[in-house]
Order: C-alpha cells, then structure tokens, then sequence
C-alpha cells in the first residue's frame, strides 16, 4: 500500500480522506495532543482496521472522537451533569471522558466494556476531518503499537508507511503528550491517565475527583491500555534529575563504547560540555511539546538517551508518567 501524506489545508485532498473514511478505510489525522488513526466508530469492520495497521492488542479500547455536543447521544447513555460541567470548562480541549456506552458502538471500539472514552479534540483539521466524514472517529495514537505517540506527519509516516492509505498533515502538535483520560462511570470520577488537564484543574470544576494511583493494588486497574508496555523508545533511556547525573551516565555509556545522547533542559545545556546533547524547554508545557519528537530523534542513531526530567509543576507530573513507562 502507497501512504499518501496530504496538507490540511488542500480542501480537495480533505473530501478525499473523508472518502476513505467513509468507504470504511482508516486516516491519520492531527489533534492538539498527537496524531490519532480514524476511522468510522459505528463500523466494527473499519475499526479493525486500525488493530491491524498499528498491532495493537484488541483488548485495548479506542477513544471515540466528536466535533459537537450532538453526537454524544448516539455514543454514550446516562450522561452524568458533571460531563457537562466539564464540557462547559474543558472541551473541545485534551480531556477524554469514560461514559456509558450506547448500544450504536459496536464491541470492537470498545473492546467488549461496556464502557466508551469520548474526546472533542480542539484541532480545527480533526473537526474538519470528522464533520466530512459525517460520523464519530474511533481513534487511538497513529504510532506502531507500544512505541512513542507521534507529533508530526513525519512521525506517523516512519511508522506506518506501507500500512494506511493517507496521513493528513496539520503540522506540529501544540500539547505533545496524550490527553487526560477521566473515568466518569464509578462514584467519583478517577483519572486513568494524567495529561494537560491536571487534577488540580479539575478539582475547580468536580467536587469530587481522583488519581486512580490513590487507589492502589493491582487489581483495580480500570484502563486496559495501562497494563501495556507503552510509549517505548527504541534506545535505552535512562532518567535523571541534574544535568551532572546526566553527564555521568553519559560518560559510563560511551565508556562501554555504546552510542550515547543527552536530553537536557536549556537552562542547564552548557552544564553538558561537549558531549551530545538536545535541549528542551524548561518549562512543563514546552517540555510536553518538543519531547516526544526529541525521543524519536534521539532513539535513531543512538544506544543510550540519558534524558534530564521536567520540572514536577503544571503538566510536568503528566510527562513523568509517560517517560517512567517508557524508560522501563
Ligand atoms: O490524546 C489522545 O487521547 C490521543 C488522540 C489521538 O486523541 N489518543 C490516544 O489514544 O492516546 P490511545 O488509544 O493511544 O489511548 C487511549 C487510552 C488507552 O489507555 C485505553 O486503554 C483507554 O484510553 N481507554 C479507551 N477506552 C476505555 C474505556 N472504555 N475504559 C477505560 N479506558 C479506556
Ligand atoms: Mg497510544
């Protein structure tokens, strides 16, 4: 299969991929966060479709993704009023909410729960994309099961050249790292994954909200995806606080004969010398946005990727949560 990568902006080569989507093929499109792989939510067909291009285990549900209010009715029962009080607040924006599911979403979506993840994401090419395509997308992240989200075209395409038909590039994303997935079908709702929408931010709008880590033990996982060994790189990558621990990790590393890299906040760059290094930006939300481009640029041509952590305020504590996946 040719992978095709259009520019959002080409009106004519949009009403193509809404064509594919609508023939039941799967696209990759932009979001604020990262790249997602669409395709038609109601069609079970389809939505294989995108297990198969990314190898992704079925047990592991997609997010569906919307463009307005009035689609939510046809994919999700029970709606509690706090959904709207977060709607009000945070959509469209990086926030995905866990609702009932409507018996119109089919089981492959979903991978059997009876529960459906909702997101109104806020970049105007995937509303456009999924306005065109006159139905909800299923959609997870467009990159090759278990490795790092993608945030450019580039990215999707090193991933999944040969095996989806078209990747609609809307440039760079702006937040960089997954949205926030809430869990709105217990008592209290409980964020799965943390991302820009903090729990703090949160907790201005619920009175009541919480990190599903409080809850401890193994047993009360409630995301599937969680159990999955996520967002990989394909050098070893190894955490630190200072840029000294990082320039001896470094240093050992090169000392094996290994190839070796720094990520390193520019605040602290001309602590690293005259090793490798990339800088990112000091503070948490440059930070989201440059590092997964600056992981697989790194994972390249190096062993080694000693990477310095972002500060722990706004976002930084979501970061985290990512980079201690994927340096396991
Ligand atoms: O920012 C994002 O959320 C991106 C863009 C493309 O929207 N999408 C994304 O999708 O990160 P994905 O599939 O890589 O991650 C979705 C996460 C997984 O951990 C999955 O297990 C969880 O959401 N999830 C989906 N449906 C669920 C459900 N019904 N119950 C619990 N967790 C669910
Ligand atoms: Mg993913």
């Amino acid at each position: 299969m040719i992978t095709e990568i259009i520019n959002s902006n080409d009106k004519k080569a949009m009403q193509r991929a809404a064509d594919i989507i609508k023939s039941g093929g799967v696209v990759a499109f932009p979001t604020e966060t990262v790249y997602g792989l669409g395709a038609n939510a109601y069609d079970d067909a389809a939505v294989a479709g995108i297990f198969a291009a990314k190898g992704r285990p079925a047990d592991n549900p997609l997010i569906v993704h919307i463009e307005n209010m009035n689609m939510i009715d046809d994919i999700a029962v029970g709606i509690p009023d706090d959904f709207y009080m977060l709607y009000e607040r945070f959509m469209p924006g990086p926030l995905t909410v866990i609702l009932h599911k409507n018996k119109k979403i089919g089981g492959v979506v979903t991978a059997g729960l009876d529960t459906v993840a909702v997101r109104f994401p806020r970049h105007r090419t995937a509303a456009e994309l999924i306005k065109k395509s006159g139905c909800p997308l299923a959609a997870p992240s467009a990159n090759l099961s278990t490795h790092v989200s993608p945030t450019s075209a580039a990215h999707v395409f090193d991933d999944l050249n040969g095996r989806i038909p078209m990747i609609v590039d809307g440039g760079e994303c702006s937040v960089g790292i997954e949205s926030t997935v809430l869990d709105m079908t217990g008592d209290i709702p409980v964020i799965l994954r943390p991302g820009a929408i903090t729990l703090d931010m949160l907790k201005k709008v619920l009175k009541d909200v919480t990190e599903q880590r409080r809850f401890g033990g193994a047993d009360v996982v409630r995301s599937p995806g969680t159990k999955y060994k996520h967002y990989s790189t394909r050098a070893e990558l190894l955490l630190t606080d200072t840029a000294e621990e990082a320039n001896a990790l470094y240093d050992a590393a090169c000392g094996e004969g290994k190839k070796a890299v720094i990520i390193v906040r520019t605040g602290d760059a001309a602590l690293c010398g005259n090793r490798g290094f990339f800088c990112i930006p000091d503070d948490p939300k440059g930070y989201a946005k440059k590092i997964y481009s600056l992981l697989r640029a790194a994972e390249i041509s190096h062993d080694v990727i000693v990477c310095q952590r972002p500060e722990l305020s706004g976002q930084g504590a979501s970061i985290m949560n990512r980079l201690q996946k994927a340096a396991k």
